[in-house]
């Protein structure tokens, strides 16, 4: 088929959620990407930060053509090798613990509030209210939209899940006074994606931790977006310090195949037991197949370090781009995980400028344009990229 075919079929027949960008893409390669017409482009979005490995890495796709071979799915009335095998594997290299195996982000931070809720309520004192962050993103279901802190999102889908608040990213008092005897867990990204690339300090995550620690909350990190070595090391939290109670793992796990994971310490994993939670698909042969290759490949490779020293050079070098630029506001970011905030709403304007260039970036906010580039990106490739987006900015600034 081609684009135009595509696209009056989705017209027709797809549901309008996604303002979708004016192309199709039908093969890729590493960091590279070709669409329906056969257009090269360089992919610094990796699917909004899924496709860790790049496109078709040899190691992921000979994991996922040989599973498919034997076996896909049998539903978890089984015991399932590769899922036993992933989560031994997340535990070596994050911290002892259980994992629970969803299809999606939203579903592993859905399963974690609840695993929270049951923890408590295990303990005689059930507790109902999470502390989440403003500007936060957790998911689309009406509970991880709740504990999303974006208000603009809510309006449609009242009333939302009861006992959720929000509090100021990095504000510890606010956090302070927010959480209470009440309070089952603090949920909260150690770098925001979704707003456009927002960090929270250290000194914000160890102060949840401690306030969590006193108030007997739990302590939530939803590691979606900046898991799997993204930020220079395997987890955002690693370089925190803080450990958290629950984890939630998402996006990169199994390179574009469907797959979460929420990872809790034992005492925390015990609260659930048969029956409490479930899911048809969740961690299926070929997700966890696909996993264990992309998990064994980004720590033999030693991707999060090459993540800590791609992302370093590109960040100066897009500072020292944009520095006389008087449309850039501020580039910052950790790791491959890269935000170009600019002082008008114009990061569509640039997708598109970029896209016509062939170079994908994403438009985050309104004002923000971000980078999420495969782990495995040439450096060359990469500031090739990052030239031809500053090239593009220049028609504002
Ligand atoms: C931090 C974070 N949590 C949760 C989600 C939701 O993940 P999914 O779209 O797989 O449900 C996302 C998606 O962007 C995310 O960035």
């Amino acid at each position: 088929m081609d684009f135009e075919q595509i696209k009056s079929l989705e017209n027709k027949y797809v549901m309008r959620t996604y303002n979708r960008l004016p192309v199709a893409f039908s093969e890729g390669k590493g960091a590279r990407i070709w669409d329906t017409a056969g257009k090269e482009y360089i992919d610094l979005v990796s699917g909004i930060g899924v496709n860790i490995l790049g496109h078709c890495h040899p190691v992921v796709v000979e994991a996922i053509c040989n599973q498919a071979g034997r076996i896909v799915h049998t539903s978890n009335l089984y015991y399932i090798e590769p899922q036993a095998e992933l989560a031994e594997l997340i535990c070596q290299h994050t911290f002892p613990g259980r994992c629970f195996f969803t299809n999606s982000g939203a579903e592993a931070n859905e399963g974690a509030l609840k695993l929270a809720r049951k923890y408590h309520y295990d303990m005689g004192k059930p507790r109902k209210e999470f502390v989440c962050l403003k500007g936060s993103f957790h998911g689309r279901t009406l509970t991880t939209l709740t504990a999303t802190g974006q208000p603009g999102k809510w309006a449609p889908f009242m009333p939302l899940v009861p006992g959720f608040s929000h509090v100021t990213l990095n504000d510890v008092d606010e956090l302070e006074s927010a959480v209470s005897e009440d309070t089952a867990a603090v949920m909260l990204e150690v770098i925001q994606g979704e707003s456009g690339i927002n960090a929270a300090s250290h000194e914000f995550v160890h102060a949840a931790r401690e306030i969590c620690d006193r108030a007997g909350a739990l302590l939530i990190l939803d590691e979606v977006q900046t898991g799997l070595g993204r930020t220079g090391t395997l987890f955002a939290y690693e370089q925190t310090g803080v450990r958290p109670d629950i984890l939630t793992i998402a996006k990169g796990l199994a390179n574009g195949v469907p797959i979460g994971a929420f990872l809790a310490v034992p005492d925390i994993a015990r609260a659930f037991n048969y029956g409490d939670h479930a899911s048809t698909f969740g961690g299926n042969f070929l997700a966890c197949a696909a996993a264990v290759a992309t998990l064994e490949t980004v720590i033999n490779e030693d991707l999060p370090a090459r993540a800590e020293k791609l992302g370093s050079r590109l960040i100066g070098e897009l500072r020292s781009k944009t520095g006389g630029m008087s449309i850039v506001k501020e580039v910052r970011g950790v790791g491959l995980m890269i935000g170009i905030e600019m002082k008008k709403n114009i990061s569509r304007e640039v997708v598109v400028g970029c896209l016509d260039r062939g170079v994908i970036v994403n438009a985050v906010t309104p004002d923000t344009v971000r980078l999420l580039p495969p782990l495995i990106v040439e450096e060359e490739e990469a500031l090739e990229g990052i030239e031809v987006m500053v090239e593009v900015m220049k028609q504002w600034s």
